[in-house]
């Protein structure tokens, strides 16, 4: 399909109506412009585009964006528009608590309304870590306009003596190490200066990079900009050009509602298990395909993994880092073993089409993007489980899961919350052994609040002593995408609610069948509906405030954990300046 461009006119920009016209209103909108400081040769005429940025001095993943938000202001400088900055909320996965998953569609909430409430013709949304992208294209989706993603690179990769380090994924392979005592104070504060070296997103497939990749092959970045590291000169282009680029997509009115069809979430969720990504993007995808009018669930995922390899050799699930990635050939390298598997017809932010983009794309190093015969995993790293224990499914990110435990059967160990799970997790009495099956509930989006990320249970002391580093976990909780483990996760519906997690029972056996997609408890019928008679629903986590809104609204995990009352489809009035 090639690409319409239509050139409208000036008149026809939405800006228009706030600062055309012989009206009083539109006469105060160009005063106060002047306020501002700006001539009227300077705005007038020119699309109004809108820097959406999450910097703030809180957020180390996006502390090099009010820089970078200048170098997007000189693209649109030189492509002939006007830009505006807009600081926005920011959802720092490191500091916000107990989770920014409870925040990701206030995020969403304000983007959606700034874009509509103020004179703004077209968007440019800078972010990258976990919560942010989501949010931002969730509601820059629901907006409508033009718009393009700047992501925020990751960072550079650790450094520990003659190692590499991974965000997340080696913070707690190296805790672990320190709580078997086979590392020391010493050695622990030496890698607490390693880990994170310079601004940018987590380095290895979590949730930032798998998402950033997301939005670039939805179509909603220049080609490649999702792998640059955030320190690299590339970076400072790509901010650039994606300002200069979203005023064309002003003038050709290629709004972001024309780039995201059901094919463009079909190659996201293909992606994203090429890339081995993380388990999130389950849950934001199908949030944003919703915002998209489009409805994706769990088993679109699963039906793809069926016959999707894995071929980014990237952390936790494989070797390497984002760094060694972008060198390889990024993000281009990977969609170019792809082709066949995707929809390239489809147009991007670019203008040109999907597989337009990639016509230059090569891949540099086998082993970090592997070829088609030598995939890290024949089958893509995510599957979703379903049985009597997540009648609305549950999800494992089984390549980063020791094989042996994907097909399982073992007696559970309960915890009924997180606090309950740090306080008793070492209690000698529970007799907890590598054959265990640890269940924690009281964290799914009601419960956790947020679905925090505890879904990586700790092994106890005693088994890290002896060796073990896995074991089958299963809880209504998010995992890190730098987390690893046999962890069954987003456990729908959640044990809050009354899901079958809160009818689990110490010593109950529970199956894990991974081929066979399944999450059995192994007790009666007649015994569950027994149990269930006897349970009663937890308070409301939040009497008032947002996390009441959220309380009421949000969804289950299976559904997106949009709010229903921005997920669904319906008339939102355009405002009137005058
Ligand atoms: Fe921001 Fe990991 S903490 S991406």
């Amino acid at each position: 399909m090639g690409t319409t461009v239509a050139i409208r006119k000036p008149e026809d920009l939405r800006s228009h109506r706030w600062f055309g016209g012989d009206e009083l209103r539109s006469f105060s909108h160009r005063a106060r412009a002047r306020q501002l400081g700006y001539l009227p040769e300077e705005h007038l005429g020119k699309p109004v585009i809108a820097i959406l940025n999450t910097w703030s001095d809180i957020n180390p993943c996006h502390m090099h964006l009010r820089e970078r938000a200048e170098q997007v202001k000189r693209g649109v400088w030189q492509a002939g528009g006007f830009p505006l900055e807009f600081p926005v909320a920011t959802l720092s996965e490191t500091y916000q608590k107990p989770t920014p998953m409870l925040y990701r569609n206030l995020l969403a909430m304000e983007t959606e309304e700034i874009l509509r409430s103020y004179p703004v013709d077209g968007a440019v949304l800078m972010g990258g870590c976990d919560k942010t992208t989501p949010a931002l294209l969730m509601g820059a989706a629901s907006a409508g306009l033009p718009a393009i993603f700047v992501p925020a690179g990751p960072m550079l990769r650790g450094h520990w003596r003659d190692q590499t380090l991974g965000s997340g994924t080696d913070m707690w392979k190296y805790w672990d190490e320190r709580r078997a005592g086979l590392i020391g104070d010493a050695e622990l504060a030496e890698l607490e200066r390693g880990l994170a070296r310079s601004p940018g997103h987590c380095m290895t497939m979590g949730t930032a990079s798998t998402m950033t990749s997301a939005a670039e092959v939805l179509g909603l970045t220049l080609p490649g900009a999702a792998s640059i590291p955030a320190v690299d000169s590339a970076h400072h282009r790509m901010a650039a050009a994606s300002g200069a680029r979203i005023v064309g997509q002003v003038w050709e009115d290629l709004t972001i509602t024309k780039i995201l069809d059901r094919s463009a979430y079909s190659d996201a969720i293909t992606t994203v298990l090429a890339l081995g990504g993380s388990t999130n993007a389950l849950i934001h995808l199908i949030a944003m395909a919703g915002r998209s009018g489009i409805g994706l669930t769990p088993a679109d995922f699963d039906a793809l993994a069926r016959r999707v390899p894995v071929l980014a050799n990237i952390r936790p699930g494989g070797a390497w880092l984002m760094e060694d990635f972008y060198y390889a050939g990024g993000l281009p390298g990977l969609l170019s073993r792809l082709t066949d598997l995707l929809h390239v017809d489809r147009v991007t932010v670019s203008g040109q089409t999907l597989g337009e983009t990639l016509a230059e794309a090569r891949v540099h190093n086998d082993d970090v993007i592997r070829p088609r015969d030598n995939p890290l995993a024949a089958e893509g790293g995510i599957a979703v489980l379903r049985g009597n224990l997540a009648p609305s499914g549950a999800v494992i990110k089984h390549i980063a899961a020791a094989p042996e435990l994907l097909a399982h059967t073992g007696p559970a160990v309960v915890f009924d919350d997180y606090r309950d799970l740090k306080k008793r997790i070492n209690d000698p009495s529970l007799g907890i052994t590598a054959d265990s099956v640890l269940v924690l509930r009281g964290s799914g989006p009601l419960g956790g609040p947020g679905m925090p990320e505890y879904g990586m249970l700790p092994i106890p002391d005693h088994l890290l002593a002896q060796g073990v580093r896995d074991m089958v976990r299963i809880s209504d909780a998010r995992m890190s995408g730098t987390s690893y483990g046999a962890c069954v996760l987003h456990v729908a519906p959640e044990s809050h609610v009354g899901g079958p997690l809160a009818l689990v029972r110490d010593g109950d056996l529970i199956t894990l069948d991974v081929p066979g997609r399944v999450l059995r408890l192994e007790v009666g019928d007649a015994e569950l509906d027994r149990r269930r008679a006897q349970w009663t629903a937890p308070p409301p986590r939040y009497e008032r405030g947002y996390g009441a809104l959220y309380s009421d609204h949000i969804t289950q995990a299976d559904e997106g954990c949009d709010f229903d009352f921005l997920a669904r489809s319906g008339a939102t009035p355009e405002p009137d300046p005058r």
